[in-house]
């Protein structure tokens, strides 16, 4: 079973429940993929802590001077690390910097990224605030296929949820993030199964 698993390396800046929604899967047996490396550009992003409790290689990247890219070496070292663990899929799990050239020529279609709103719509940061400003009925999450741009790439497959009236920030990022950690695990399946 392990050799013919996909193997998955995660990239995440934050808490990391994505991540974890997708390791539960796997650890049940329901998902034919190992997680061989979790990296992340945040020291304390709980994403690592979890990986590292669960035996799975985690590793810092000291991002550099940049806010919302790496540096070219830190990229250089992350395509590095990737590569050297033989990673099948780049699964993006709340990594909040842009990909850029040198990880999506290493990798072509083979990044993917979760976007918590339906794609085109709201694309950048807190998505679900954005869908609540406009007045939206519904929103929910997107996975798509990384390119250079932000929240611009293939859009794989999409999961609603309803937005109420008495809707939070809080409570309509919770709604759409219990639709995240079940899509996610479902698109991945499909490249396992490819
Ligand atoms: C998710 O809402 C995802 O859509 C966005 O970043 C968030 C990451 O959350 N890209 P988590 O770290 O997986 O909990």
């Amino acid at each position: 079973m392990a050799s013919t698993s996909l193997r998955l390396g995660v990239l995440g800046s934050g808490k990391g429940s994505n991540y974890r929604a997708i390791q539960d899967v796997i650890d049940r047996g329901e998902l034919a993929a190992e997680t061989v490396i979790v990296i992340s550009d945040v020291e304390t992003a709980g994403i690592l802590d979890h990986a590292r409790s669960h035996g799975i290689r985690a590793e810092y990247l000291v991002p550099g001077k940049f806010r919302t890219k790496l540096e070219p070496e830190a990229e250089a070292r992350l395509v590095q690390l990737l590569q050297e663990a033989k990673v099948d899929l780049v699964v993006l799990a709340g990594y909040m910097r842009m990909v850029k050239t040198p990880l999506l020529e290493a990798f072509p279609g083979k990044i993917i990224n979760i976007h918590p709103s339906l794609l085109p719509a709201f694309p950048g940061l807190e998505a679900w605030k954005q869908a609540l400003v406009a007045g939206a009925e519904k929103t929910g999450c997107t996975v798509h296929y990384v390119d250079a741009g932000m929240d611009t790439g293939e859009i794989i497959a999409q999961r609603e949820v309803p937005v109420f009236a008495d809707d939070t920030p809080e409570t309509l990022h919770a709604r759409i993030q219990m639709a995240e950690h079940i899509l996610y695990p479902e698109v991945i399946a499909k490249f396992a199964k490819s």
